[in-house]
């Protein structure tokens, strides 16, 4: 058990040049609902039997009103940067010009950050698409990718040197997965013939956004956020390690080979042609952007054994594991990083997120989230040695600021380094968070 979160003395994290973050998503905090247009996560939370708890995103963090007081809060923690996400709703009207109200509101946000010096590190997508392009296909219409260039173009104009980084989308995995495949995120569409024709349009989306921000804005740091499951066999039978390799192209490779290799994994040709994605002659260019960092999110690992029929089969995760399910395995985190920096010629790396939802309990106004403190003592270390063999890591970012709506799961888990009572929105410092400020502030 550790008390305190500690690195090797000649570790690079150890650096003020070092950047450490809090991390946070628009939906997931801010409310303030009646001041942008609907989104899909809104009519998602609308749907029954959809959210765990039956929650929704209307008040959340309540951010929206109390934006001065968190960037405060995440200033007393000594953070270098602070990643949150720009809502598309409230910033673009129906007929895509700028909602000045809106853009105003992130104006404030972050000349606040920047008059505290801290980095903002600004997501443009974290999978809160306006309902009026849902209505019109949503991502698996090509025609959303150009919208979201109009939006990546007017709003990187306006900000300018107020951003230190931008991500075009967190996740794209998720948003098309999740969101298209398996339906259980927004907008719950269901069917293996969407998944991958939902991701080129992200991907796409990605690129066109890529080639506005290198023009807009030159001297941020323009990149995507991807998230990784690493994938492993169950055995050492070769049924077994080729089911967890197609696991991985399907799941990990498929958004970042593109990016690189300007191609999607070999696996794309032994799908049914019905589960393929539209590309047109250009686009595989167009995605392949030249970037300045790539964003790594890293929570877990899956284990797979061969499937007669689904190529693989994911069983349940050994323990440990933390209150959502997933389990504590953080050597996968190293071995992802190594093997990333292997297989592709790797812009800087940030870790975009990592963190833990923990069954917590606020006792006398105390968290005491030892359990949290290790998962990030684990791995920090564990980025710390990806970076020992050889790995450019710049950066690392909790996830999450505080605790927030946690999608599928409601107000039900809990990942924050800062505790939120939902009822009165009194924010209490977690014996995690206390512990990052140490680290941070210490070096
Ligand atoms: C990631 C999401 C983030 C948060 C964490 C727990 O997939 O990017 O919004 O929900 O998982």
């Amino acid at each position: 058990m550790t008390v305190k979160l500690t690195l090797p003395t000649q570790s690079k994290m150890l650096s003020k040049d070092f950047v450490y973050g809090v991390a946070t998503a628009s939906f997931q905090i801010e409310g303030g609902k009646a001041s942008r247009l609907p989104c899909i996560w809104d009519t998602f939370c609308d749907t029954p039997n959809t959210i765990a708890d039956g929650s929704n995103g209307e008040m959340a963090c309540d951010h929206f009103n109390r934006w001065q007081d968190d960037i405060e809060l995440i200033d007393s923690i000594g953070v270098d940067a602070y990643r949150l996400s720009i809502s598309w709703p409230r910033v673009i009207t129906e007929s895509g010009e700028l909602n000045q109200e809106g853009v105003a509101y992130y104006m404030n946000i972050l000349d606040t950050l920047k008059s505290k010096r801290i980095k903002a590190f600004v997501t443009l997508y974290h999978w809160d698409l306006p309902q009026h392009l849902e209505d019109k296909g949503g991502w698996l219409n090509r025609e959303t990718a150009y919208e979201f260039r109009n939006y990546a173009n007017l709003i990187s104009k306006v900000f300018g040197h107020r951003v230190h980084a931008y991500a075009t989308l967190n996740e794209p995995f998720c948003s098309a997965f999740l969101g298209y495949e398996v339906g259980t995120h927004a907008p719950g569409i269901i069917g293996k013939e969407f998944g991958k024709k939902a991701a080129h349009h992200l991907l796409l989306a990605h690129g066109l956004a890529m080639e506005v921000l290198a023009k807009n804005s030159p001297n941020t740091l323009n990149g995507i956020v991807l998230n990784f499951t690493p994938c492993y066999p169950e055995s050492e039978s070769l049924a077994d390690i080729n089911a967890a390799a197609f696991a991985d192209d399907y799941f990990n490779q498929w958004y970042i080979k593109p990016l690189f290799d300007g191609k999607y994994p070999e696996i794309l040709s032994t799908l049914p042609a019905a589960h393929q994605p539209d590309i047109h002659e250009g686009d595989m260019a167009i995605i392949a952007h030249s970037m300045d960092y790539l964003g790594v999110n890293f929570y877990t690992r899956a284990i797979y054994r061969a499937d007669v029929d689904e190529h693989f089969l994911q069983i349940d995760p050994p323990e440990p594991r933390t209150d959502i399910g997933w389990e504590i395995y953080p050597k996968a985190f190293t071995e992802l990083l190594v093997s990333l920096n292997e297989k592709y010629r790797l812009p800087p790396v940030y870790i975009t997120e990592n963190g833990a939802a923990m069954a917590d309990k606020i006792i006398d106004g105390v968290v005491n989230d030892q359990d949290r403190v290790d998962y990030y003592q684990q791995h920090l270390n564990a980025v710390n040695d990806a970076i020992e063999q050889g790995v450019k890591v710049d950066g690392y970012f909790a996830w999450s600021l505080m605790d927030n709506f946690e999608w599928a799961e409601g107000y039900l888990k809990r990942f924050g380094i800062v505790y939120v009572d939902y009822e009165t929105q009194v924010r209490t410092i977690k014996a995690s968070g206390l512990a990052y400020k140490a680290l941070i502030t210490n070096r």
